[in-house]
């Protein structure tokens, strides 16, 4: 194994938790007697999906979905593909998607535009962080968490090559890419 980036802390676990908070004030107000169905994107939205979830005390429902890009660069988006779809119907629900990190927007609009598809009564985003310097599709983010500079984000479920999901603050590293 070669050597490992060092990651420096951005936004420490007690900001993550104000954050979290008050998105599950938000999302609380717009979905009492909702029942909706939060579908989170694999495999970063995890940890903050279960630490959502625990503040939103009104009936819902969990889904995941896991999306590959083949041959997918940091400027020029790979082929999206789903792989891992949904095991329920979302046809007439509410539903709220939960992701860790817009980036260019290609993943989130190619996955909005496959699930507005399966005719959901609503259908909002909910993302923790969000890179906006380089966006290459405009998307509509409902529920934000944190802006984050043109730096390469890990932890609190967020990977660099699989590592670093377990950090349980959002940091940053430095890496070619
Ligand atoms: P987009 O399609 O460029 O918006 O990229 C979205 C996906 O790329 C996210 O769901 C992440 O999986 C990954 N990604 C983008 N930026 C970062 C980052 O800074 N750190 C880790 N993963 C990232
Ligand atoms: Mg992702």
């Amino acid at each position: 194994m070669g050597v490992q980036p060092e990651p420096q802390i951005l936004f420490s676990k007690a900001e993550i938790a104000a954050a979290v908070k008050r998105l599950a004030v938000e999302i609380k107000k717009d979905y009492q007697g909702k029942h909706p169905i939060l579908i989170g994107i694999l495999k970063g939205s995890f940890v903050f999906m279960a630490d959502l979830v625990r503040l939103l005390d009104f009936p819902l429902e969990v889904e995941f979905i896991q999306l590959s890009s083949y041959g997918r660069g940091r400027i020029t988006p790979g082929k999206l593909k789903v792989v891992q779809g949904l095991r329920s119907s979302i046809k007439g629900r509410d539903v709220i998607v939960i992701e860790d990190i817009v980036d260019t927007g290609h993943t989130i609009a190619f996955l909005m535009d496959y699930l507005r598809k399966k005719k959901p009564a609503s259908l909002k985003l909910c993302a923790l962080t969000d890179k906006p310097s380089r966006r290459q599709v405009p998307v509509n983010i409902d529920y934000l968490g944190f802006t984050v500079p043109d730096k390469f984000i890990v932890g609190y479920g967020i990977d660099w090559d699989e590592k670093f999901r377990h950090l349980p603050d959002i940091c940053f590293i430095e890496v070619e890419e």
